[in-house]
């Protein structure tokens, strides 16, 4: 009898993980090395914030939570779905996580049985597939193309939905991609979906406040009312208030869906922290001027890597929309040689060499299905960002 469960063979470890890991590792034996793997802001979490914790820890409000979260935050959570969203939600329509991976992880484990398909666009945020298959379901992937700014189209969605699929995920802005739906987008989505009313909609709306220039963002629900009753709105506190150590994510949705994942939670962790929660209700409630803040410096970081990349020997980076990532095409150096010698037969073994090389760590495209890119998190200061982007133009200027 094995010891380890089955469904462990389903599932690979993160890449994501693994890049953040060698870089970690390289630099520990003295290598000078610039890691933009990692998915977090640099920011610290405003002190407003963290003051709200520390006054609720002095309050005593140190124990367990009500399961789908304390009323106060589930309150500024339909508060805020009204505010910025113009969807209504009632606070028992919503659930508080530990993380908006947590809140995934239980709307499939809630609603998957075997054979049950779930659409992922790609490239995709490497969880989604693992969580699909570690609850027993099936991942269908629906490809995009950098042509399409990396953004599923009416008509390749329609051509990956069967009578199986339960649910498509969407992420906008994207995870790894930055790309972003803008409403008339997502209305070409809405109509393919109406008709089909077995398939539900996951959007994961995670880098929400992390759009620039002029973009507007839409929710799916939002765009199309008639989807409200098959949608499930997830977002969090961690990108938009630099809050990725709080682990504190949100949904809200049709009640059915939120009492199965509430008794699934019920038996897991009982709730997310408590103190982390009472500081979401200062993030969600208190002073907005720090996304603003934040959003021009990304902005500012977005244009310089976009630039700097795209005057590199055989890189091709659109300027995507929101999240803190770009995700820049290698194709063209495909089939040449490193200055180690070897040749570059594929997006992993670009971002293995230009590591080796040039201590730049970033993650290889195929790991979120789609290649031959690779994802640069610009989540770090400009005088870094400029720092890598002169190695990868040497680096590319060196393949022969
Ligand atoms: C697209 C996307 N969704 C969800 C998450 C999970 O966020 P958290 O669990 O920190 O709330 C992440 C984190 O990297 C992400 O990139």
């Amino acid at each position: 009898m094995a010891f380890l469960a089955d469904a462990l063979s389903r599932v690979k470890p993160s890449a994501t993980i693994a890049v953040t890991q060698k870089a970690r590792e390289l630099k520990a034996k003295g290598r000078d090395v610039i890691g933009l793997g990692a998915g977090e802001p640099d920011f610290d979490t405003p002190d407003n914030i963290k003051n709200a914790a520390i006054e609720a820890i002095r309050r005593g409000e140190t124990k367990y939570p009500p399961v789908s979260g304390i009323a106060p935050l589930r309150e500024a959570i339909a508060k805020k779905f009204k505010r910025e969203n113009n969807l209504d939600y009632k606070p028992e329509q919503t659930i508080v996580g530990t993380g908006g991976k947590q809140i995934l992880f239980n709307a499939f484990m809630a609603t998957l049985n075997p054979g049950d398909e779930v659409v992922i666009p790609t490239p995709y945020w490497v969880s989604y597939p693992e969580m699909v298959l570690l609850c027993g379901g099936t991942p269908t992937f629906a490809a995009t193309t950098s042509a399409n700014r990396f953004k599923l189209t009416a008509e390749a969605l329609e051509k990956a939905i069967t009578p199986k699929t339960k649910w498509l995920v969407l992420n906008s802005p994207s995870n790894p991609s930055g790309a972003a739906y803008t409403e008339a987008e997502l209305r070409a989505l809405a109509d393919v979906l109406l008709k089909h009313p077995q398939v539900w909609v996951l959007t994961d709306d995670m880098y929400e406040h992390l759009t620039y220039g002029d973009f507007v963002f839409k929710t799916i629900a939002e765009v199309e009312p008639n989807l409200y009753d098959r949608t499930l709105t997830m977002n969090g506190v961690s990108k938009a208030y630099a809050m990725t150590g709080w682990r504190i994510g949100y949904a809200a949705g049709p009640i059915q869906l939120l009492k199965a994942m509430d008794m699934i939670q019920g038996q897991q962790t009982s709730g997310a922290c408590t103190i982390a929660q009472w500081a979401s209700v200062e993030a969600l409630n208190g002073p907005q001027d720090f996304i603003a803040t934040n959003k021009a410096i990304f902005q500012g970081r977005r244009d310089l890597v976009v630039s700097m990349l795209n005057q590199a020997r055989g890189i091709v980076c659109p300027s995507p929309e929101g999240a803190f990532y770009v995700y820049p095409s290698c194709d063209a150096l495909i089939g040449k040689k490193a200055p180690s010698g070897k040749v570059i037969a594929n997006d992993e073994d670009f971002c293995a060499e230009l590591l080796e090389a040039e201590g730049v760590a970033v993650v290889f495209g195929t790991a979120f299905g789609l290649g031959p890119n690779f994802r640069i998190s610009y989540a770090t200061s400009e005088t870094l960002l400029e720092q890598a982007c002169v190695r990868i133009q040497r680096f590319t200027a060196s393949l022969s």
